[in-house]
């Protein structure tokens, strides 16, 4: 894998963390984008080669709705990036760790992502990604 490219934090009010996250780093928020799929809204800070990406629900079904009814807010994932997610995906399978979906799918930020369940890396949500070009 090339770098930890961004930490997931999981937020109940996305404006306030926006407002918060902003003054703790020293950065606007550079992108804000919704994934329906997932059911989650997202915002983007940069640092020099990483970035924090928030993440709240929009429905109680989503996947962060679930996460902070049972955790609370916090960290949620580490995002790896990778220059071949469907190799990646394949190595990482028959190396024994669960992959959380069939294939990669499209997520923010202009990525392909996938999810790695917890229970194979020590209690952290791996994502991998791979920028589309
Ligand atoms: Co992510």
């Amino acid at each position: 894998m090339k770098q930890l490219e961004h930490v997931g934090i999981a937020v109940k009010d996305l404006e306030a963390a926006i407002a918060q996250y902003s003054t703790l780093l020293n950065t606007p928020c550079y992108k804000q984008e919704e994934v329906k799929s997932q059911e989650v809204a997202t915002a983007f800070f940069k640092l020099k080669d990483q970035k924090i990406e928030l993440l709240a629900a929009t429905s109680p079904t989503s996947p962060i709705a679930k996460f902070l009814d049972r955790n609370g807010e916090g960290i949620h994932h580490l995002a790896f990036e990778v220059d071949d997610i469907a190799a990646e995906v394949d190595r990482l399978a028959s190396d024994g760790f669960t992959p959380l979906q069939e294939k990669p799918f499209r997520g923010a930020d202009n990525k392909l992502v996938a999810f790695f369940h917890p229970k194979t890396t020590h209690g952290v949500l791996v994502e991998i990604c791979q920028e589309i070009r």
